[in-house]
């Protein structure tokens, strides 16, 4: 690098480091010089580089004011001087190198040594990456673990849902078997007590029979027997409230009777629980099928429901009816001109129908007096009393019939299980007090089987609207 005159003075008035100069003018050669071991020794503090400076700064100091003299003389002894100070630099320089040469072999030994270090470390790094590896390998397999444990977890979980649910699902489904089966024990129960009851019945009967036959010799007590037992087995028979439904079904279906549906709805029910069960038609169906009734009276007819069944079984009976015919009794009206309709359909012909209107109370004993312009016939096949409900009233008429059946004959009392209604008149005929234990329809009847020992009581116990059945034994 060639610099001016004044290019070099600035240098050296920066403090630039020269160390050669050659006598070529006007402008000198000068040679930079650049440590590169200054640079990274300037924190040591080596004699030689304060020595070599201090060389360096006499050249600049000698060299300097020779360089504002123009003679050639002044620069050749300028460059002598600086050729002196540049052979002690050099002599340095050599120390340099030596020292520099130590300083390599300890800058190799100490990158040997980092070297080292780091083949340590980078082993350690390789067996902490392996670690590592190993570590996020762990990771993985325990992740993997966890997550099909999660997945068996979760499936177990979803298994014991579905169990739960299906355990809810059965303990309802039990519970509703519990519930049908506690309902079947009540039926049982009750027709274990039925039976019981019957079996009761029958001993008794047996007993009577047995009465009867010594001290009555001339009545066919057999005969009777025979009947009550056959009576039984039709009570029971589905087949015979089969029949009983079926006539309802064509003669009274569209006949505008609110309760028809309630009737044909708790025969079904009988069928389907299969309870015995015996409503007022169903006994007047039986009765008059065994009987054959040829005088029949009744106490309520209303539609001709239950006289329909007798006319059924015995076309020519002649019939007694006895009702004050209620305004819309039980939400339907009855009348004698219906009945009268409905029983000619049934016959085919000309029923024999007696209606004597009024209340009960007092067209009975007027009636068996003889006071109604007809001739009461002396007793009666079958007699049905459905008419006032009242306990009172029941009694009154229970009281007035029970003695106007023949033997063989039989009465027929609806809704035993009936608590009974006020009475709803004074009746000026005397007959015996009603107890006042009397608090059902049933107990009413009940009386009467202490009163009547010569008849046999077959009484419903099932279901609603029971009836009672007495068949005169003597
Ligand atoms: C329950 S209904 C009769 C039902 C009928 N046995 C049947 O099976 O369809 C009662 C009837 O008795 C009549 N009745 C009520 N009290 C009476 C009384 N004291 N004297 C006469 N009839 C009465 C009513 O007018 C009614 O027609």
């Amino acid at each position: 690098m060639t610099l001016t005159h004044e290019q070099l003075q600035r240098r050296v008035q920066q403090g630039l480091h020269v160390v050669g100069v050659t006598n070529s003018a006007p402008t000198l050669p000068i040679l930079e010089v650049t440590n590169p071991l200054k640079a990274s020794m300037t924190n040591t503090s080596d004699a030689s580089f304060s020595t070599i400076d201090r060389l360096k700064g006499k050249v600049i100091e000698t060299i300097l004011p020779l360089l504002n003299l123009t003679s050639y003389n002044n620069l050749k002894r300028a460059r002598l001087i600086a050729n002196d100070y540049n052979i002690q630099a050099t002599l340095l320089g050599a120390k340099l190198a030596q020292h520099d040469q130590k300083y390599n072999a300890l800058y190799t030994t100490l990158t040997q040594q980092l070297r080292e270090k780091e083949e340590i470390y980078s082993q350690k790094d390789a067996h902490s990456t392996q670690q590592l590896a190993e570590l996020n390998h762990t990771i993985i397999e325990l992740q993997s673990a966890l997550a099909s444990q999660k997945e068996t977890l979760s499936q177990a979980l979803q298994a014991a849902a579905t169990e739960l649910q299906e355990a809810t699902t059965a303990l309802q489904v039990s519970d509703v078997h519990r519930q049908i089966t506690e309902e079947n024990v009540k039926h049982l129960k009750e027709r274990l007590d039925y039976l019981e009851w019957q079996n009761k019945t029958l001993l008794t009967m047996l007993r009577r029979y047995t009465t009867l036959a010594t001290q009555t010799p001339s009545v066919d007590a057999s005969s009777i027997l025979m009947m009550i037992e056959r009576v039984t087995e039709q009570l029971h028979d589905p087949a015979t409230r089969a029949n009983v439904r079926d006539s309802m079904l064509k003669y009274f279906q569209n006949d505008g009777d609110p309760n028809f549906s309630t009737v044909i709805e708790l025969f079904e029910q009988a069928d389907r629980e299969q309870v015995p069960f015996w409503d007022i038609r169903t006994s007047a169906r039986v009765l008059s099928n065994l009987i054959k009734p040829e005088r029949y009276l009744e106490i309520g007819t209303r539609r001709g429901w239950s006289l329909a069944q007798v006319l059924i079984e015995a076309p020519q009976a002649q019939c007694y009816i006895f009702d004050m015919w209620v305004d819309k009794y039980a939400d339907a009206q009855g009348s004698p001109t219906h009945v009268l309709e409905k029983m000619q359909q049934i016959t085919g012909a000309e029923p024999r129908l007696v209606f004597i209107n009024g209340n009960s109370h007092s067209t009975l004993p007027l009636f068996f007096q003889g006071k109604m312009g007809i001739t009461p016939p002396e007793s009666f096949d079958l007699i049905t009393v459905d008419g006032d409900h009242s306990l009172l009233g029941a009694w009154e008429d229970l009281y007035d019939i029970f003695p106007k059946v023949r033997v063989g004959g039989a009465i027929l009392f609806d809704d035993l299980d009936y608590a009974g209604e006020p009475y709803a008149g004074v009746s000026e005929y005397e007959r015996d007090p009603m107890p006042s234990s009397v608090k059902t329809l049933r107990d009413v009847w009940h009386q009467f089987q202490a009163r009547y020992p010569n008849f046999i009581f077959i009484d419903c116990f099932n279901l609603r609207f029971q009836a009672g059945i007495a068949i005169r034994m003597r």
